[in-house]
């Protein structure tokens, strides 16, 4: 039985149960509250954010389909804040014509096209990172590994300097972790000196692009007319800003997740690699189980019908997609990784007008970093004490695997 919008009150008080996007628990221990939601309240009101948390499949793929058609993405983030001194997160925070236009330029210079002739530079990245400690028989893999392969491989599609990497990486680092120890002021302080910084090197890329254009991504998009206009210097940093994030982030925690999970299921590092009929389908569930992303979308008509809930225009609802991906109604005993599930779509990329730009530079990247890693290091355990700290925010992920294995020997690959 649905409700309608004078009831909804009602429902509010009802359904109050505070989420706390931000809040320092575990992974497995935030997806444990959202399966209690899905069971006892599918539909539930954070009164702190004031946003509906959704947790079934049904109604979190319900809202991702209707963006433009009665639900918007801005604001994309829970509490309606924005951050590192954007206007917009653009293409994200964009809706109608205008996201269609920047689809319309964005779409194709993602495309298996033009990503699949690059693996061989992005495998070369994931080589170069390896040896620097393949030697020594321990890393890291977060700060080694897993951080630095998407933001190389980043500057490397934009056609930007890549000795510029560990710089765009230390930026990125900034905005997402702040000072780790530091104090909000050191973190505040920190974030906005690479907000200003990332500006100007953007400013940089795209005043020389403007004078001297090639046929690189950065070019075409600074050169792009929406119309019959280019897109500002102020757009243009605003969207360069976000697909830094966008793709630096979530890849690393795909990557990081996993390999945390590898490290106590070796039997499944090796299984992943025993049929190469395997490694895609693997990959999708390693996708569809680590699930970083957490979109927020508002209701755009006057009313939208959400679950049994009748929401009025201007109600947001934050959408996890692991909430969706762990949904047992769609995938049976949700919380094993199983590569023989019987395929359905998960949400990892989303659904609808914003589904991901880069999945096919997500997927290729972890193809690639996968299949290296496991070449030069078959096999290895957590180093003996680490215990990995997880995070939430807005893409969820792991902040350090450190593991030990069998030194092997450098390629000099990069
Ligand atoms: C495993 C890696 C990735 C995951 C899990 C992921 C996930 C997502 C999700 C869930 C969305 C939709 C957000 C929403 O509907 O509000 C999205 C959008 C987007 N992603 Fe990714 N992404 C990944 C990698 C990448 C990469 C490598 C890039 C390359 C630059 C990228 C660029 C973008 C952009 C530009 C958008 C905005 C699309 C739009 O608003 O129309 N992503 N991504």
């Amino acid at each position: 039985m649905s409700t309608d919008v004078k009831n909804l009150e009602a429902e509010r008080e009802k359904r109050t149960r505070p989420y706390d996007p931000y809040a320092q628990v575990t992974i497995d221990e935030f997806l444990a509250d959202l399966a209690d939601r899905r069971e006892k309240c599918p539909m539930s009101w954070s009164p702190d954010g004031e946003f509906w948390v959704a947790s079934t499949y049904a109604e979190i793929s319900s809202v991702m389909r209707r963006n433009n058609r009665g639900f918007v993405s801005f604001p994309n983030i829970p509490d309606g804040t924005l951050v590192f001194g954007q206007k917009r997160q653009i293409p994200i925070e964009l809706d109608g014509p205008i996201h269609k236009e920047y689809r319309r330029l964005l779409d194709p210079l993602f495309a298996p096209g033009q990503i699949n002739p690059r693996e061989e530079q992005i495998r070369a990245v994931a080589n170069g990172l390896i040896d620097d400690f393949i030697e020594s028989g321990r890393c890291d893999i977060i700060p080694q590994f897993a951080f630095p392969l998407p933001g190389t491989v980043f500057l490397s599609i934009m056609d930007w300097p890549l000795e510029d990497a560990p710089q765009m990486n230390a930026w990125v680092h900034a905005f997402l972790h702040g000072v780790p120890g530091g104090t909000q002021e050191e973190t505040d302080a920190a974030r906005a000196e690479a907000s200003e910084k990332s500006r100007a090197y953007i400013q940089k890329m795209v005043d020389e692009r403007r004078a001297n254009p090639g046929d690189d991504i950065t070019s075409m998009i600074v050169n792009y007319e929406i119309d019959g206009a280019p897109i500002s210097d102020e757009d243009l940093s605003d969207l360069f800003v976000m697909m830094m994030m966008a793709g630096l982030d979530t890849v690393q925690s795909v990557i990081a997740q996993s390999m945390n999970y590898f490290a106590k299921h070796q039997d499944q590092w090796a299984e992943m690699f025993s049929d190469p009929e395997l490694l895609d389908p693997a990959i999708e569930e390693l996708l569809r189980w680590t699930s970083p992303a957490v979109p927020t979308r508002s209701v755009a008509d006057e009313t939208a019908q959400v679950g049994d809930l009748e929401l009025k225009q201007g109600e947001r609802v934050h959408c996890p997609l692991a909430a969706a991906n762990r949904d047992p109604e769609q995938f049976p005993d949700p919380d094993a990784v199983d590569f023989h599930r019987e395929s359905k779509p998960h949400l990892t990329f989303g659904m609808g007008t914003h589904r991901c730009v880069g999945l096919h530079l997500a997927r290729k990247e972890l193809r690639i970093a996968f299949e290296e890693l496991h070449r030069r290091i078959p096999s290895f355990e957590l180093e003996p004490g680490c215990e990995p700290h997880e995070h939430l925010a807005l893409t969820w992920g792991v902040e350090d695997v450190r593991i030990v294995f069998e030194p092997g020997e450098r390629l000099g690959a990069a």
